[in-house]
């Protein structure tokens, strides 16, 4: 296991002034999709986007993914500067394997509950009480969990991944516990489990769900490996973002009910026009609590003005570097 000082400073800037945008630094008159076309060609930049990016940012995206397919493209782009609309550990990630290269982040406190809710000097107290398991972490941390674990992991490589882990190797996977739940009924592997969550995967209501169900009886109940087991119990498919959407396009069935944040919807209804698609809905009563909080921090105004002031930048310490880079490297070899 790398050793580096987890006391120092995390790397999630939190200066409110850079997520604030300057609507004053913004010519009104300007198209901003044209605007960012017309910096992505002068900077050699690419644009990628998660799926639970606004509509607007993924239709002007160069890749749309998964966490594992844009970290994969990051490596595969011949540009110079990646401009990445995710979240932190996302931008982190193609960081940590083009360091050569410039990555830009449109608001910096981007960030996601199940990193936050693992801290890196808890987390290596948690490996030195069990030092006879290996860490499998999925890949929602941060860069300094990431230099403290053996193999990284996302919700579409993570089955492929544990499957190739000795029988007899005790295994320790963080930070989140419904993917980990899932994870061990799908492979028969005990872990020990970190018990983080994921804010927007854990408020999806059951009796809604079910009421929906009454409503829209052929539907298919299809879900992220983030919710809760109830409801992953209940589903009809499990599976990455980027699983979701080939399940959709490739069933028979005409509507779906979907357990993930919704800015999937976007892509679903693009490539399937003639099918339904409902957004699970939260226990709450109209909140946009499906709505993730952080990804959709993201602006086309931050998305242009970080390109115009190639800030904020992601830039991480070289040992964090090398010991993050150790740990997503094995999990590419063991997701090819
Ligand atoms: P995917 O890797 O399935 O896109 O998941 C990322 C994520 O943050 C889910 O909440
Ligand atoms: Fe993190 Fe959840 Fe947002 Fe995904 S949806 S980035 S897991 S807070």
């Amino acid at each position: 296991m790398l050793e580096f000082d987890v006391t120092a400073p995390v790397t999630i800037a939190t200066d409110p002034d850079q997520s604030r945008i300057r609507v004053d630094q913004i010519d009104l008159r300007l198209d901003l999709a044209d605007e960012i076309m017309r910096l992505k060609r002068e900077m050699n930049a690419v644009l990628l986007a998660h799926y639970y990016q606004e509509p607007e940012i993924q239709d002007i995206a160069d890749y749309i993914g998964d966490s594992l397919e844009l970290a994969r493209r990051s490596q595969e782009t011949s540009a110079e500067v990646i401009i990445f609309a995710g979240v932190h550990f996302m931008a982190e990630t193609a960081k940590i394997l083009n360091p050569a290269k410039q990555v830009l982040i449109p608001d910096m406190a981007a960030g996601c509950s199940l990193a936050s809710g693992c801290p890196a000097p808890e987390f290596k107290r948690f490996r030195e009480l069990h030092p006879d398991h290996i860490a499998i972490t999925y890949i929602n941390c941060s860069a300094e969990v990431k230099a403290l674990s053996d193999i990284i992991c996302t919700s579409s490589s993570a089955e492929k991944i544990i499957n190739q882990i000795p029988m007899d190797q005790k295994i320790l996977f963080a930070p989140d516990r419904n993917l980990g739940g899932y994870l061990m009924k799908k492979t028969g592997r005990k872990m020990l489990l970190w018990q983080g969550t994921c804010i927007v995967h854990e408020t999806f209501s059951e009796r809604k769900i079910i009421e929906l169900r009454h409503r829209h009886p052929d539907a298919l109940l299809i879900a992220h490996p983030e919710c809760e087991e109830s409801l992953l119990n209940r589903a009809d498919f499990i599976g990455s973002t980027s699983a979701l959407l080939k399940f959709t396009q490739e069933s028979d069935a005409r509507e779906f009910i979907v357990a993930t944040e919704s800015g999937i919807l976007h892509q679903m209804q693009r490539l399937s026009p003639g099918k339904l698609f409902v957004a699970a809905p939260p226990q709450e009563e109209s909140c946009n609590c499906n709505d993730c909080p952080y990804m959709k921090l993201n602006t086309l105004e931050k998305i242009y003005l970080c390109m115009r002031n190639r800030s904020p930048e992601i830039n991480l310490p070289d040992e964090v570097m090398r010991g993050a880079e150790r740990s997503l490297e094995r999990m590419l070899q063991m997701s090819a």
